[in-house]
């Protein structure tokens, strides 16, 4: 049966990479079999533009019927003065609220030729492998109250509320718990517990949970600690399972240890395995349409977009050896160029990897 994915480019240099993404998915259903039917939508600062909304009432319908979503990135410079409900990232939110997006997963892996492009010592980064599953529905990013106000002497003050259910963690946690099994079976979850209630309820909740997993190692960790081990020892980690707002900065963090954000992709999947399927870096306003960015990322949420969502570990499993090819040939984009290799375009390298898969 013909699967729909949704393909929402967004803004920056999201219109590029998704291309080069899309002539690998061409490729898979021209030579390798895949049955994909896809359809095209606006989100964030392209939705905004075309609809008045950043994440407009046709892109929410068309979501709603997709097998899976391909998105590239939101956001630019010409939206940052428009009020907060209609910047970009907003759509990037209420899509991943809409579709009840709440497992994030978010792997930071290094390629054994990018360990030099790591700005940490080779040896600290080479081989690491982690998957950071961050809650992505929940938490200070969506807990009500939230505002910005003024007192009686007319000062301005502001609120965000960290708020956690037992349910929303209780099925990250299982998320998490379940990708640790078809790995190294370890799994630390971050918190803040010595602080704040909500990280009092989370780590006593995620101890519940793991008695369904008895044989993954669960630890616990301070998230102040957690970033400082990510940037120490990174290869002590597995899988880590955390908030959204420390998911945010922990994957960030992550990311970086890899030599390149240019290379990670990332799904947000809900409970039906619907998901959507990302780049981790954002939009890249500053070299939007100029060829050279790294569409890698992109190309391998594609891959994740088969594993995941459209039950494909085959063709996943090709595509991830066409990236690790081309970057064994030496093609390089400027993010991760070293002197000595084939720096290329943003559409030489998606051509490089559509070559590698059929050859
Ligand atoms: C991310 C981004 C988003 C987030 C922004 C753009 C809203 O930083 O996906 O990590 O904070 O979740
Ligand atoms: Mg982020």
């Amino acid at each position: 049966m013909t699967q729909k994915i949704l393909v929402l480019p967004g803004d920056g240099i999201g219109k590029e990479i998704v291309a080069e993404a899309v002539k690998v998915i061409d490729v898979l259903t021209a030579d390798f079999g895949l049955e994909v039917a896809l359809e095209y939508g606006e989100i964030g600062g392209a939705g905004y533009d075309k609809s008045g909304h950043p994440y407009p009432e046709d892109t929410k319908k068309k979501a709603a019927t997709a097998d899976a979503i391909l998105l590239g990135a939101v956001g630019g410079y010409e939206y940052e003065e428009l009020p907060r409900e209609l910047r970009p990232e907003r759509g990037l939110l209420a899509i991943r609220a809409d579709l009840d997006l709440f497992s994030n997963l978010r792997p930071a892996i290094l390629n054994e030729t990018l360990a030099d492009a790591s700005s940490l010592r080779p040896e600290v980064v080479a081989g690491l492998d982690i998957m950071i599953v961050r809650e992505l529905t929940g938490g200070i990013y969506f807990g009500q109250p939230r505002a910005i106000e003024s007192n009686e002497s007319d000062e301005r003050f502001a609120y965000n509320t960290m708020v956690y259910k037992e349910s929303e963690i209780e099925r990250i946690a299982h998320s998490a718990f379940k990708i640790a099994m078809q790995r190294g079976k370890r799994l630390c979850s971050v918190d803040k517990a010595n602080v704040l209630e909500v990280s009092e309820l989370w780590r006593e909740v995620v101890i519940r949970v793991s008695a369904e997993y008895p044989e993954v190692e669960l630890s616990h960790m301070y998230v102040d600690n957690a970033a400082m081990q990510l940037v120490k020892e990174p290869k002590q980690f597995d899988v880590v399972v955390t908030g959204n707002l420390f998911g945010d900065i922990l994957s960030d963090a992550a990311a970086m240890l890899t030599g390149s954000i240019g290379m990670l992709p990332s799904a947000s999947l809900n409970a039906s395995g619907m998901g959507m399927y990302e780049p981790i870096h954002g939009s890249a306003p500053d070299i939007a349409g100029q060829n050279v960015a790294n569409p890698l990322a992109t190309i391998m949420s594609v891959s994740m977009m088969l594993r995941y969502s459209l039950d494909n570990a085959v063709l996943a499993d090709k595509i991830d050896a066409a990236v690790e090819k081309v970057l064994d040939q030496g093609y390089r984009t400027a993010d991760i160029f070293v002197e000595g290799m084939k720096k290329v375009g943003t559409d030489e390298m998606g051509d490089a990897v559509v070559a590698e898969l059929k050859a």
